[in-house]
């Protein structure tokens, strides 16, 4: 299996991922959970960690804090989207497995040291923090990391937060620039795919009729979830965003890109955390990313059920 640390800020569709992946042994060996300040501040978001473990059966998991603020800027929120746990929808329980005491980012560091250069994997699901830092504080582990699979940024399907930018590059532009030019090999999930990977009413009752702690607990969180884009959007169903660097961890042929050329704005106030992505090569900027465009997503959807069914 690849091994992985996970770096998040749940958000259900977070919470998702995190599930998809501890349901996933054979591909994927989930080496820490590193939480960071994003869709709700870190109190939150490393807490709702812990729940998902816990619910996951994994209370074995380490769990850790990173940075509780963006590298330059004010922390930027949405419980507007994911309500003012993070993770409304269902009741949640109060987790009792322990916050692991280092920080994040030096488990980050820590872990990339001392596993074999270039077999660690960094999953960030929110915004990029803790790997910019890490980066700035420990240079040496850029070239141990194996790749960053990441959700982050648009092109075609532009802004979810202001009209040029997405969540996750918005709240901290700096940290993504860092990321961008780092020279590691990076795959990208933006909008353009997550927006295609949207649940139907038939999916949440397949979840559903699992029967389980943990269908009922995704049906619920994507039923708060679906309400947000439907609403704003008129979209029918929940657009899972995280969840599509799992799906390509364990199965690549589910989705399409080109490698292009990535450069992130942190100056202009207008287009603040724009992915200004070269897919159609007007440039002669060094291609830096593999921006994916297109998922299966009956079989993204198909992977989805059958993992949620082991938990
Ligand atoms: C991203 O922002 C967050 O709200 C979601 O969890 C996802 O990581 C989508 O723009
Ligand atoms: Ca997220």
């Amino acid at each position: 299996p690849r091994k992985i640390i996970i770096d998040t800020d749940p958000g259900q569709d977070d919470a998702v991922a995190i599930l998809l992946a501890l349901a996933s042994p054979d591909e994927i060996d989930v080496l820490g959970i590193v939480a960071v300040a994003g869709n709700v501040p870190l109190a939150l978001t490393e807490k709702n960690t812990r729940i998902i473990c816990e619910l996951a059966g994994r209370r074995d998991m380490h769990v850790y804090a990173g940075c509780d603020k963006p590298l330059k800027r004010k922390l930027v929120t949405a419980e507007h989207v994911h309500g003012k746990t993070g993770l409304d929808g269902p009741q949640l329980p109060v987790p009792t497995m322990p916050l692991q005491t280092i920080h994040g980012v030096d488990f980050i560091i820590e872990t990339l040291r001392s596993e074999p250069a270039g077999t660690v994997t960094l999953v960030p699901i929110g915004p990029l923090t803790n790997i910019a830092a890490a980066f700035e504080k420990a240079p040496d582990i850029k070239e141990r990391v194996e790749e960053i699979v990441l959700m982050g940024g648009a092109y075609f399907e532009v802004g979810n937060i202001t009209p040029a930018a997405e969540f996750n590059i918005y709240v901290d532009p700096e940290a993504a620039d860092i990321v961008f030019n780092s020279g590691v090999q990076i795959t990208v999930m933006p909008l353009d795919v997550t927006h295609k990977a949207l649940t139907s009413a038939k999916w949440i009752a397949d979840i559903k009729a699992l029967d389980t702690d943990v269908g009922h607990m995704v049906a619920s969180w994507t039923d708060f979830f679906e309400r947000f884009d439907t609403e704003k959007y008129g979209s029918q169903g929940a657009p899972l965003h995280d969840p599509c660097t799992i799906a390509y961890l364990i199965n690549p042929s589910l989705f399409q890109g080109r490698f292009i050329n990535v450069e992130i704005e942190t100056q202009s106030e207008l287009t603040l955390g724009m992915t200004v992505a070269d897919w159609w090569g007007v440039t002669d900027r060094p291609a830096n990313a593999m921006f994916m465009g297109s998922v299966d997503d009956a079989g993204f959807f198909n992977l989805l059920t059958e993992r949620l069914a082991r938990l």
